[in-house]
C-alpha cells in the first residue's frame, strides 16, 4: 500500500495503473469496521481502491467537534492496509485548500432539511471537499456507508450538478453488537453512555413495528418519547421519503420510507436512520 500526501504524487500513481478500475473510499480517519466495510465492497468492484483519510474543517460548523475529532493515523494506515486498501491519500489542510473554498453549492431540497437545518453550511463543505477528492482521484466509483443516509443524497445531487462521471454505491451501515451504529464519534463516549447509546438502534428498531398500527406523525412522537431521557437530547427524529428526503405525513405517501435521527448522548451528537420500506 502506498501511502500519498499531495495530489500531484497521488496523479502520478494512478496515471500508472490507469486504464485500472478505479475506486475511491473518502474518510476523515479514526477507522472502523464501517469504513472497512466499505474498503472491502470498494477492492471487491475496482482494481484500485485508494482511501482518503482528511478530517476536512469546511464541513465542521461547531469549533469543538472539530477539535474533539478522534485522529488516530498509524492504526488508520494499519488497518487500511490489513483490508487489502492499495493507496492511502493522507494530505494536510493546506494541500486541499491552498486557498480558502469560497464554492457555494446549490444542492437542492435534500440538502436543505435534518442535516441541512441543524448543521449550517455543512453540506457545503461536504461537497467542497468531496468535489475536490473527485477531481483529483477521477474515481470510476465511491463508496459512502448508509449511516450518513443524508449525506449520499446530497453528494449524487452534487454529481449531477457538477456532470462528475462517477458512480455513488451505498453501503449497509455497520452497527456494534449492541446495535449502535458504527461511528468515529463512539470512542468519544464514555463506557456508560455507550452502554446507553445502544437504546437508540433499539428504539428505532421496535419503531416498525409500532409503525405497523400507527400513523407516521404518532410515530415520531413515540421514538421522540423512548429517547426523552438521560443523557439524550434529541437534535431531530423525522420520517422521509428514502429519495427525496421530505418528510412524509402517511405510510402510503411512498414506496421507499426512512426514519432519520440525530441525537446528542452527552456532549456526543450521533445520527442513525432506520427503513420502514
Ligand atoms: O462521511 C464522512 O466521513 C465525510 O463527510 C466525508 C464524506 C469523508 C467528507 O469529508
Amino acid at each position: 500500500m502506498q501511502v500519498i500526501n499531495t495530489i500531484a504524487a497521488l496523479q502520478t500513481a494512478l496515471q500508472s495503473a490507469k486504464p485500472a478500475v478505479v475506486g475511491l473510499v473518502p474518510t476523515m480517519g479514526a477507522l472502523h469496521e464501517g469504513h472497512l466495510s466499505l474498503i472491502k465492497k470498494c477492492t471487491s468492484m475496482c482494481d484500485i481502491c485508494v482511501a482518503s483519510v482528511f478530517v476536512n474543517p469546511t464541513q465542521f460548523n461547531d469549533k469543538g467537534d472539530l477539535e474533539r475529532y478522534p485522529r488516530t493515523p498509524e492504526a488508520d494506515c494499519k488497518l487500511l492496509e490489513e483490508a487489502g486498501c492499495n493507496i492511502v491519500f493522507m494530505p494536510s489542510v493546506e494541500e486541499m485548500y491552498p486557498e480558502p473554498d469560497t464554492r457555494t453549492f446549490e444542492l437542492g431540497p435534500v440538502s436543505e432539511v435534518m442535516e441541512g437545518k441543524y448543521r449550517p453550511g455543512h453540506f457545503n463543505g461536504v461537497a467542497q471537499i468531496v468535489s475536490k477528492l473527485f477531481y483529483a482521484v477521477q474515481p470510476d466509483k465511491a463508496f459512502f456507508g448508509e449511516k450518513d443516509f443524508q449525506q449520499i443524497a446530497v453528494i449524487r445531487s452534487m454529481v449531477k450538478l457538477l456532470n462528475i462521471n462517477v458512480e455513488i454505491i451505498a453501503c449497509p451501515i455497520i452497527r456494534e453488537k449492541s446495535g449502535l451504529a458504527k461511528s468515529s464519534r463512539n470512542t468519544l463516549l464514555t463506557d456508560e453512555q455507550r452502554k446507553k447509546a445502544a437504546k437508540i438502534s433499539k428504539v428505532l428498531s421496535k419503531s416498525c413495528t409500532f409503525a405497523k398500527s400507527h400513523s407516521v406523525k404518532r410515530t415520531i412522537d413515540w421514538v421522540a418519547a423512548q429517547l426523552d431521557e438521560e443523557p439524550f437530547k434529541l437534535d431531530y427524529y423525522e420520517i422521509v421519503d428514502g429519495i427525496t428526503l421530505q418528510p412524509v405525513s402517511k405510510w402510503s405517501q411512498s414506496d421507499s420510507i426512512v426514519g432519520c435521527i440525530a441525537i446528542y448522548c452527552g456532549q456526543i451528537r450521533l445520527i442513525d436512520n432506520i427503513r420502514y420500506k
